[in-house]
Order: structure tokens, then sequence, then C-alpha cells
């Protein structure tokens, strides 16, 4: 008994990593995934117990506001996953591949790939698409990079696919799904991401694949969950689709608490003396980074 609370305790401690979530789907234990941008989220994300930080290109949408990812440069992933890097000790850093770095060529992908991880601080790349990519993954996994799959809604082919909604309802689409899960899994990927797809298929994918699928809008028979942190938090109270939860109401803490700092400044009401210096009071030694040291 104690040896497995020791057990426990210090699996709770280690660092994730590509084999640690293969291990938990043979577990049964439930992958947590959530997307970063920033070094301060990175470590809420990573003091919560998350199991997977992935700094996505929903970044295109969330952090610059633009209608969908595929503006998205591989200098920008590279840039917010070091900020993502320096915040985490445990959760598993995945770092998207954006839209046009890896559809080239193959060497162009794999040098992409290596800039997440060399520059980024990656320990695993995601990008999009079934067998059409098998050759990359398999390359990618040879020589070091492990590869996390996407399927389902891809949003890097939105135009492709008019628009955001579900995937593969029909039987010819579903088996389709399926293979280039199997694909993947062949070709080397260490787990796989299926999105906005009926329950029963992702279900299906889950129970055939080894690795593990995590899931957004694909029910929760998938072995983990990701949702985009910025809809969990509910920052965007209008935004909120049918596989979105939101487990606060930020947005609105946020427009209040704002609002309330205005509404103190306008009344001269903050700061008040506590926040700030007087030379009645005998002099501190001098701050080395002004006033937050
Ligand atoms: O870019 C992203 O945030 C993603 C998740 C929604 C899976 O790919």
């Amino acid at each position: 008994m104690a040896q497995q609370a020791s057990k426990a305790a210090a699996r709770a401690e280690a660092p994730i990593t590509a084999p640690t979530l293969c291990q938990m789907k043979r577990d049964g234990r439930p992958i947590v995934a959530v997307t970063a941008y920033d070094a301060t989220f990175a470590r809420l994300l990573d003091e919560a117990g998350v199991d997977v930080v992935l700094v996505g290109d929903s970044l295109g949408m969330v952090i610059k506001g633009e209608e969908d990812t595929l503006a998205v440069t591989l200098d920008e992933m590279i840039y917010h996953a070091r900020a993502v890097r320096r915040g985490l000790r445990r959760a598993h850093l995945v770092v998207d591949l954006p839209f046009m770095t890896y559809q080239v060529s193959l060497a162009e992908g794999v040098r992409n790939a290596g800039r997440l991880v060399q520059e980024g601080g990656a320990a695993g790349v995601k990008l999009e698409g079934g067998r059409r990519h098998g050759e990359l993954v398999a390359r990618l996994t040879e020589i070091g990079i492990p590869v996390m799959g996407h399927l389902g809604l891809t949003p890097q082919s939105v135009r492709a696919l008019g628009g955001y909604r579900v995937q593969a309802r029909a039987p010819a689409a579903a088996q389709v799904l399926l293979e280039d899960a199997l694909a993947l899994q062949q070709a080397g990927a260490y787990a796989l991401v299926l999105e906005a797809v009926p329950r029963e298929l992702a279900h299906e994918v889950t129970a055939a694949l080894e690795i593990p699928t995590i899931g957004i809008g694909a029910g929760p028979e998938c072995d983990g969950q990701v949702l985009v942190l910025y809809d969990l938090l509910g920052l965007d109270p209008r935004f909120q689709p049918r596989f979105v939860k939101h487990f606060a109401e930020l947005g609105e803490q946020v427009v209040s608490a704002v609002g309330r700092y205005g509404a103190e400044v306008r009344a001269r009401r903050f700061p008040a003396a506590e926040h700030g210096w007087s030379r009645a009071v005998a002099p501190r030694p001098r701050a080395r980074r002004g006033p937050r040291s």
C-alpha cells in the first residue's frame, strides 16, 4: 500500500513524456490536455496538474484575433513555445506545425519540426492529416521527434472543408478516418487528436489504437480531452460551441475587475497610501528591478 502511494507520488512529480502518455492509456488514466500561449498561464496549468500543454496554432484566433489558423508562422509558434516552455516543470509540451511548414516537402517538414524542438523546446510536434503524412511521421520518429497526429476537423483545411463542422459522419468517411489513424500509428505517431467527430467513431478509433486519442468534440470515450484554454476559462462569453464547456467566466471577471480599476483611478481612490512611498518613511534599500521587487 505504502509502496503504491510512493509510486503514485513519484509519478505525479515526474515530467510527462511521449511514452508516459502511452502508459496512461494502458493504465486507463485519462489524459488532461489544454492549450497555452504564454509563460504565466503555462505555470498555472502545470500547477493545476495538466498532463499535456499544447501550443496550438489556435493562437492565430485567440492571440492574434484572426479568423482562422492559416496565417500563423513557424517563428510565431517558436516565440510562444519558448514562453510556455519556461512556465512548465512537469507537463508535456506539444507544439503545432503551422500551415505550409510541412506540406511542401519532406525536407522542409523535418527542418521545421526540428526548429520547434531546438528553438521552441517542444517535447513533441503536432501535425494535421492522415496517411499522406506517413513518410514525414516515420522520418521524424526515426530521428527522435515524437509526433502527435490530428484527424477529423483539421482547421488548417477549413477552406477545403467548407467551414468548422463535424467530420466523418458517413460510414465511408468514418472508414477513411479509421484507416488514417492506423496509418499514423503505424508510421510512429505517439498520440492522436480527434476533433469534431461522432462519439461512436472516436470510441471505435480509440479501441483500435494502442496510442492514446485526445478528443475535442469527440465524446468521452477518448483516452484524454483537450480544450483551448481561453474557451474553458470563458474569456469570450459569446463563444460557446457545443463541444466547449466554460469552467469559469473569466471574460466577465476581467471586464468587471478592469472596470473597477478604472472607476477607482477616475475617483482618485487608487493608488491609496499603501500602494506607494512617501518621504516620511525611512528609505528602503534601492530596488534593483523597479517597484515590483
Ligand atoms: O490549435 C489548437 O489549439 C488545436 C487544438 C484545438 C487541438 O489544435
